[in-house]
């Protein structure tokens, strides 16, 4: 056990963050999507304190998170249709899997020794300032535990990695709550995970079709396992109806424990649904039951979220 320093988001924070990112230090840090837990990409030792911490599989890579564009181009090989998603959404809640470039200088631990890799440009005021200061990239997983229930807080982050990191910064709740849409290219864009964009605004921007990734495809995302983002609870899915000793997490308009989104917002829902789990979780019920939620436009990747929440564990 160590002590894990608790960081506000002012100037202070930011540079004691970066002098952390600098000594190779892990460092959870608040994002749009989820609580990274960020280290420095090219330090061997610094990405391995990253995977002892999260107790994740060496096989299952990390995203890089860059300041700018320059800093993105200088990891990876560009196409024209990645140009034209990044000119699109970023800075903002999408990731892009493209060809590795030789020399980059990017720890081999951070790809898990594919020859592609992950990046993407955060919007989050607080996680700009942290790379713009720090000035190299930042390789991070979501702030939990392997396998365990994404980090929307700096509460959720402190529950899951007190103790075993070195910081974390504080900038409040994540805005829209799922982790980025990762699209990879393999010829034709493929969606690898589904996440704060939509498929169909990718395919508006390409102007072709983005497909989601099908088993046995030749590209993945390792870490896209099928039990992930599990409570301690059981999690009953498409719930109509309501059982006894249950935790009820609703969606629109019914009675319930708590609820993503009474209006059926998908927005709404998204930002509440790692945080609602997390609570229904710490009541300690054995069983979160939740009403169905649309599957279309966010709903895909809630209902994504949702489906790995509820299968079997390993
Ligand atoms: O929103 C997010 O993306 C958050 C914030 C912190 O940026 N990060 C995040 O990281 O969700 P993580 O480690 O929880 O999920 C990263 C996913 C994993 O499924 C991993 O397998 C995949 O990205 N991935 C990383 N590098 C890859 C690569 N070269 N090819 C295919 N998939 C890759
Ligand atoms: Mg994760």
């Amino acid at each position: 056990m160590r002590s894990t320093e608790r960081l506000k988001a002012d100037s202070h924070g930011i540079a004691r963050a970066a002098t952390l990112w600098r000594d190779g230090e892990a460092v959870a840090f608040p994002t749009e999507t989820v609580y990274g837990l960020g280290a420095d990409a090219r330090n061997d030792h610094a990405i391995a304190g990253i995977f002892e911490a999260k107790a994740r599989p060496s096989f299952n890579p990390l995203i890089v998170h860059v300041a700018d564009l320059p800093a993105a181009e200088a990891l990876v090989n560009w196409s024209d249709a990645a140009r034209a998603v990044a000119q699109a959404f970023w800075p903002g809640p999408l990731t892009l899997v493209l060809p590795l470039r030789p020399g980059a200088g990017v720890s081999k631990l951070v790809t898990a020794g594919l020859n592609t890799l992950a990046v993407r440009m955060p919007a989050h005021p607080v996680a700009r300032a942290l790379l713009a200061e720090f000035g190299g990239p930042v390789a991070a997983p979501s702030a939990n535990r392997s396998g365990r229930i994404s980090p929307t807080q700096a509460d959720h982050v402190a529950r899951s990695l007190d103790g075993r990191i070195a910081a974390i910064v504080d900038g409040g709740a994540a805005e829209v709550g799922l982790e980025s849409t990762i699209l990879g290219f393999d010829g034709a864009p493929i969606l690898l995970r589904p996440g704060g964009i939509s498929g169909d605004e990718l395919s508006a921007a390409l102007g072709v079709p983005v497909v989601a990734r099908s088993d046995g495809d030749g590209v993945s995302a390792p870490g896209q396992t099928a039990s992930h983002y599990a409570p301690a609870a059981d999690v009953r899915l498409d719930a109509k109806t309501w059982r006894g000793g249950e935790a009820r997490l609703g969606f629109g308009p019914v009675e319930c424990d708590l609820n993503l989104s009474a209006a059926g917002d998908l927005r709404e829902a998204a930002a509440n649904l790692f945080a609602h789990l997390h609570t229904l979780d710490a009541c300690g019920a054995g069983t979160i039951a939740v009403s169905p939620v649309p599957r279309r436009g966010l709903g895909l990747a809630i209902n994504d979220r949702l489906a790995r929440a509820a299968a079997p564990r390993g």
